[in-house]
Formats: structure tokens, sequence, C-alpha cells
């Protein structure tokens, strides 16, 4: 489902929605909330590769030639660390022959500003598609920085994916990266006054990492 904001696509599949329950809910174990963050992220990165080329290419079958296809460009996943190491985890499951860069940052409580502390990118990420992920679209200033610095690195191809996103975060995305995608598994209706999505899921990060 592509939002009204038609760079927002809204992932609308009964098996996201199943698994998104599962991952909101409050019981789940960390083994559980591991299990589905991985299984959501494969659903997305499916929506967010839908557009990616491929170009023409040939094998053999044991039975015979076919006219078969191949991605035209190299993929790049970029985790927000750390809670966007648990959607690299799943999709890496999908194409292992992505390179992987890391940009560290953690939101200083006081500000909710994002603080970068480490970042480091494939030398192919100018060519790549490339995909930023963090499960949570909050106030959205941590994608804006991510992104900011993949663009700065010569990213062109570049889409956010999140599972929980809200209004406040997707403006002040777009904002500052109108012509940056957002794929996300839901848009949740509310952002409370320390910066978490209601209802969310909690702290994506502290669930992942039972911390
Ligand atoms: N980060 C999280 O992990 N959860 C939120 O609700 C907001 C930011």
């Amino acid at each position: 489902m592509v939002d009204k904001s038609s760079s927002v696509t809204v992932l609308d599949h009964p098996l996201a929605k199943a698994k998104l329950a599962k991952l909101r809910a409050k019981g789940s174990t960390t083994a559980e909330f591991r299990r589905r963050l991985q299984e959501i992220s494969i659903l997305l990165l499916a929506e967010a590769s839908r557009s990616w080329t491929v170009e023409p290419a040939t094998i053999e079958t044991p039975m015979g030639s076919c006219a078969s296809h191949a991605l035209a460009r190299p993929i790049a996943l970029v985790p927000i660390l750390r809670a966007g190491l648990g959607m690299l985890e799943g999709m890496s499951h999908i194409v292992p022959e992505a390179t992987v860069g890391h940009i560290g940052l953690y939101r200083d409580e006081t500000t909710l500003r994002p603080v970068k502390y480490y970042s480091r990118l494939p030398t192919n990420i100018a060519e790549a598609e490339v995909l930023l992920l963090d499960p949570m679209l909050a106030t959205g200033y941590s994608a804006c920085e991510a992104a900011t610095v993949l663009k700065d690195a010569g990213a062109r191809a570049l889409r956010f994916i999140c599972v929980v996103s809200c209004r406040p975060g997707i403006e002040q995305f777009h904002r500052l990266h109108p012509d940056v995608p957002i794929i996300t598994a839901v848009i949740d209706p509310e952002l409370n006054d320390v910066g978490y999505i209601v209802p969310g899921l909690g702290d994506a990060g502290d669930r992942y990492f039972a911390t």
C-alpha cells in the first residue's frame, strides 16, 4: 500500500501484520522478538527491492540453457547501530552477497538528537542499491543524520527501511530527505514526549539485545 505521501510505502501483507503483533507483544521472549524482527525484515526487503533493476543473464540448468536474470547493481545494507543490526541479520539470509556498512548513532536523552560515534561504509556505496535500516522511525533525527552520512559518502539509490514509524518521524525525514523513499510495516498514531512511538514496541535495541 502506498501512503498518500507517495514516498512512504506501508507493507500491506497478512504475514507482516501477524508477525508485527507478536513483535509488539510485551510477553514475547527475547528469542521470539529476535526471530520476528528478522522475519519482518525479510518481508520489508522483498518490498524495498521491488523496483531494483535486473539484467538479462543466461544460465545452464541440468536440462539446458535458460534465459534468466541477475541484479544489475550491488546491494549495500547499512544498519543504524544498534537496533538496525536486528534487521540486518534477517536480510543477510536473502542477500548474503550484500556489502554491509555501519553507522553508529546514539540518542542524547535530553535533546533527543543523534550523536554520531561511528561510520564505516562499503567502497561500492555510490553504485549500490543502499538500504538504510532502523526498526523504529520515531523523531526521525537519527534516520536523517544517517541518510546525510550516506549521501555525503556518495549513495544515490537510497531507501530507508523501518518496522514501526509515526507521522512526526516521516515528516521530519522527508523535510530533509524528500528524495529517499521510506518502506515501513506500520505507521503508528503517536510519538510521546520522550521520543517513543505509542503503541510501538518499546525499545527495539533493548528488546533485541536483552539489555
Ligand atoms: N527507539 C525505540 O527503540 N523505540 C521507540 O519507540 C523509539 C525509538
